[in-house]
């Protein structure tokens, strides 16, 4: 029978403890990690989240009965102890932060016994994700896990304060919402009350901020749970934590000045990172000609170069006719790997081909000078040595090349340069490259909507010298739009926002909304424009890979207590499930036949 604590009471966790409470009688509570039975002595290892205790059970110390309790213990029973520090007899634990001492039992209770768990309980665990995730409750038992939660909490903590002694209200907004589309696909709740209507789960709160900067709360931030189906990688959950923020009154500077110094706190106050101000700020047209990518990762070089002026007119067609197509012929100079292996470029040649690429050019500038290359056979000498020039090739180095539309050009060059960062180890770990990437353009085009879209969404403010060109050429309108990239992720990201109807209207025009649409779907942002609005801007955080990114965490999983898997299910509770037929009945839902389902 487990016992109770009946008055026994906690003086201290398991790693408040060390040579300083020696000759102390202390009570502490915990799990047991280990148990080990030398005869005449018990040796236990006790648990809690503060770190590990060693406890010594001696018959004559503790008499009997507890003794007895001590040789039944078994991993992850639950104990309580009363006993007295004493320096260790044995040797010192430097593993330990409790490693000079331990605790002499004189009485245990066995509060709660446990089965042998499925896994053990440490640090860095060999065991499946999959299991650990069933067992949840277990893992976050482990060490590191209990570390970067309790970091996590932290970080909020630090948030909270810099945010309200800079001025910001703290307000929740509904989770209950109207679907709006564009963005990510909503997750639907169906109304009992409204048969055949439906709530959506927020994406982020944005339209309620920018509704509260109507009212006058001037500066609004709340750590606000978002929702979107969409497809799960390393850095994305369905439902994720945004630290979101508004300000009313401010221009794009204002909101980056704030947000630098929330960044240098929270580096600070959490993993005592020295964050230099201000940051590093690039334009996204750049971001993406240096490093295909509006997100770069700067923590390495091995930037894109553009040789399309170099090979116009060449006698490889693959170039040319990307050219003529109005695209452009980009490479990457990849430093002393002329002689990598055939079946390693084929990989990066596989990868480009994956990314949208109809293939990847090759060049290695060999050791005695001459070029073996996929492509050499249709240029001349000389067309060969500018472009070897133009890439700033040297003997030894490997050069790649794709030549397509820049939209695919940027995306696969980008991608394979990430991945030659990792394969040949040029990317510092403990480097923190804050990166702001601004002037996003306002709109991009769909080949699959056949529509501009918003690239950020369709309250981002234009730039004003940009706003003549909307009719015109709409692609080329930049947007007061900005992102904060931690190390190649992008953290965060906002925009000053449109606070003026015409303009509002017009973007709704532009990405195809009739103006019913429109005031169907946003009538109610619309209407309160007409009642006194200021110019207000704002940022949000994805709070989980911020925490992902400072504990060096290499998934996202790894610090949300309960995540959910590829499949946006949930190993533990089983979600999502099936619903009683009276559930759907009450709801007004029937549920069509599997092959009826997509359309
Ligand atoms: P955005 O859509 O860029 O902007 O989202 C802000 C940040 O949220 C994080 N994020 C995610 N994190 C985990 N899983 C996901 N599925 C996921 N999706 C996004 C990213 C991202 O940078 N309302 C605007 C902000 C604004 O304009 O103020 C917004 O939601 O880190
Ligand atoms: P091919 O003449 O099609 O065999 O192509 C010759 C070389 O050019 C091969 O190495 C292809 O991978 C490469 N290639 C083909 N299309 C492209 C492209 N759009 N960009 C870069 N390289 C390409």
């Amino acid at each position: 029978m487990a016992e109770t604590l009946q008055g026994m009471k906690r003086s201290h966790r398991c790693a408040e403890l060390s040579a300083a409470n020696a000759g102390e009688t202390v009570t502490v509570m915990g799990w047991v990690q280990k148990q080990r039975n030398k005869g005449g002595i018990i040796f236990v290892d006790l648990r809690d989240r503060s770190g590990i205790l060693q406890i010594i059970f001696e018959e004559s110390d503790c008499g009997g009965g507890n003794f007895a309790k001590a040789e039944r213990m078994r991993s992850e029973f639950v104990i309580a102890v009363v006993g007295r520090v004493e320096k260790r007899a044995g040797a010192v634990n430097e593993n330990l932060a409790t490693g000079e001492i331990e605790v002499r039992a004189k009485e245990v209770r066995i509060l709660s016994e446990s089965e042998t768990p499925p896994f053990p309980i440490e640090a860095d665990s060999k065991t499946k994700e999959e299991i650990r995730l069933k067992y949840r409750y277990l893992d976050l038992r482990r060490p590191d896990l209990q570390e970067k939660l309790m970091l996590r909490s932290r970080i909020v903590t630090t948030m909270r304060n810099f945010m309200a002694k800079e001025g910001f209200v703290e307000v929740e907004t509904p989770v209950l919402c109207k679907s709006t589309p564009e963005g990510a696909r909503d997750y639907l709740v169906p109304s009992r009350v409204h048969p055949g209507s439906f709530y959506a789960l927020p994406q982020s709160p944005q339209l309620f901020k920018q509704l509260l900067m109507c009212s006058g709360f001037d500066r609004y931030f709340q750590i606000a749970r978002c929702f979107r189906d969409e497809d799960l990688r390393a850095d994305r959950q369905p439902e994720f934590t945004q630290a979101d923020m508004e300000l009313s009154f401010v221009d794009v500077d204002d909101v980056l000045e704030v947000n630098e110094r929330l960044i240098q706190t929270v580096c600070r106050e959490a993993i005592g990172l020295d964050v230099t101000l201000p940051l590093p700020r690039m334009k996204w047209i750049d971001a993406m000609n240096r490093y295909g990518s509006d997100k770069p990762d700067t923590r390495f070089g091995m930037e894109l170069i553009d040789v399309s002026d170099t090979v116009k007119g060449c006698g490889f067609g693959v170039f040319t006719s990307a050219l003529e197509n109005g695209g452009s012929v980009r490479g990457l100079c990849v430093k002393g790997q002329a002689a990598m292996p055939r079946k390693k470029i084929d990989a990066l040649v596989d990868m480009a081909k994956g990314s949208g690429a109809k293939g990847l050019a090759y060049l290695c500038i060999e050791e005695d000078g001459s070029y073996k290359s996929s492509f050499a056979k249709f240029m001349t000498e000389d067309e060969l040595h500018a472009l070897v020039q133009a890439m700033g090739g040297a003997k030894g180095d490997l050069l790649l090349f794709a030549a397509d539309k820049n939209k695919i050009v940027w995306n696969v060059l980008g991608q394979i340069r990430l991945e030659l960062g990792h394969q040949l180890g040029l990317i510092d770990e403990n480097r923190f490259d804050f990166l702001w990437v601004t002037e996003f353009p306002l709109l991009e085009w769909s080949d699959e909507e056949n529509r501009f879209m918003a690239m950020h969404h369709p309250f981002t403010m234009p730039m004003e010298e940009d706003w003549q060109y909307i009719d015109s050429d709409p692609g080329r309108v930049r947007a007061k739009a900005y992102d904060i990239v931690l190390n190649g992720v992008e953290l965060g990201g906002g925009s000053v926002r449109i606070h003026q109807n015409d303009i509002q209207e017009k973007m709704f025009e532009v990405l195809g909304f009739t103006k019913e649409q429109a005031w169907s779907q946003f009538g109610f942002l619309l209407n309160a424009f007409k009642y006194g609005v200021p110019p207000h801007a704002g940022l949000a955080y994805g709070l989980d890979r911020f925490v992902m990114l400072l504990v060096h965490a290499d998934n996202i999983r790894e610090v949300i207590a309960f995540p959910k898997v590829k499949d946006a299910s949930c190993l533990m509770s089983d979600a999502p499930d099936t619903v009683a037929e009276k559930q759907l009945k009450e709801l007004g839902i029937g549920i069509l036949p599997v092959e009826d389902q997509k359309e």
